[in-house]
């Protein structure tokens, strides 16, 4: 089988230039970390409910993360103004002017419906709310976007049984489902019968395994919860017999440097494993995970792991091809866009 093409290398100002008219899927984002400081103030207000900062800059100085968790405690504490199908319209239509910004073709985003539901917003007003701007965005700005629905891992597989099923009477609404939220102590063991649920309903299955979990929580998203893409996966390479199971069954990591940086997943982003990814013939892409809280959006984290990393041209055009080709699009129109991303990078 012939391998990806080669490129000679460009300079470094030219393959900016590549990457950030490159069309691109996004398929590591959620929704609730594209909140804004300033549009979580805005929101807030309208809806009586005090941020417990004083500023949208004194917001953004609160974000210092140590781990995961320090940043979720952070992250469920903003998306508490959101109440109304408005709020998450507006949300959701921020991120997708950004992200047509960035060249994104294709968009599939998270949502975390319980970290709503918990306080009483309806179920349907948060997936309105969000499908009204997907639709809009689809008109207006010629994105594709789909929506996955998480699962959060601190919570019980009862309590996620629970939202399927006020998730089924909308079951267009989104094509899968995913598993995010604390990986230490949550493995995806856990949640074995609700995902089988899922995959009988004929969703697509996504879970964030190996970010701060170990390899065997990538072993488990796959055999116990049928996982098609792994959200992060960095660790893998920590057990070379997952690595291997992941190349065999081109499994993709959908791969976020900038999160991994500010949650102390690694101290650097020099240090970043992405090289050694692609090395191993990983199928990594690079995408944003929670960029109102990690200073950047797709463009940003492909520029600056190019830039840190040093990689070469032919490194950032895999990742750019793997974002598309790890997409659940139909095969015909992720072919449209891998040609038009060939037409940009000269081949
Ligand atoms: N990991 C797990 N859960 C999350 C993340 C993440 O990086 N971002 C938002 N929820
Ligand atoms: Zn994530």
């Amino acid at each position: 089988m012939a391998g990806p093409p080669r490129f000679p290398d460009l300079s470094p100002v030219e393959l900016v230039g590549r990457i950030e008219r490159a069309p691109k899927a996004e398929l590591h984002v959620h929704i609730e970390g594209t909140l804004e400081p300033e549009l979580a103030f805005a929101i807030g207000r309208r809806n009586d409910i005090a941020l417990p900062y004083e500023s949208p800059g004194a917001m953004r100085q609160a974000y210092a993360f140590s781990d995961l968790q320090s940043f979720l405690d952070i992250y469920y504490a903003a998306a508490a103004v959101l109440r109304t199908e408005e709020d998450f319209f507006e949300m959701a239509w921020a991120y997708l002017q950004k992200a047509q910004a960035d060249n994104v073709v294709r968009a599939e985003i998270f949502f975390d419906p319980q970290t709503h539901t918990a306080r009483g917003v309806a179920f349907e007003t948060v997936v309105q709310g969000l499908g009204r701007a997907l639709e809009r965005a689809r008109r207006e700005l010629g994105i594709s976007a789909a929506l996955i629905m998480c699962f959060l891992r601190h919570l019980s597989e009862r309590e996620a049984f629970e939202t399927l099923e006020q998730a089924e009477p909308f079951g267009d609404a989104f094509l899968g489902v995913g598993l995010d939220s604390g990986e230490r102590g949550n493995p995806p063991e856990k949640f074995r019968g609700v995902f089988a649920r899922c995959r009988r309903l004929g969703l697509h299955v996504v879970a964030h395994a190996g970010e701060e979990g170990p390899p065997a929580s990538i072993i488990g998203a796959l055999d116990a919860l049928g996982a098609e893409r792994i959200d992060h996966g960095v660790r893998c390479l920590e057990d070379p017999g997952v690595v291997t199971r992941l190349v065999r069954e081109r499994i993709p990591l959908t791969v976020c440097p900038l999160s991994n940086v500010k949650l102390r997943v690694f101290e650097r982003l020099a240090d970043h494993s992405l090289p050694r990814l692609l090395a191993a013939g990983l199928r990594a892409s690079v995408h944003s995970d929670d960029p109102a809280y990690f200073s950047g959006y797709v463009n940003h984290n492909l520029v600056e792991s190019c830039t840190a990393l040093r990689l070469t041209t032919s490194d950032a055009y895999t990742l750019l091809r793997n974002s598309l080709e790890s997409s659940f699009l139909e095969p015909s129109e992720i072919a449209r866009h891998v040609e038009r991303l060939n037409g940009v990078f000269g081949t």
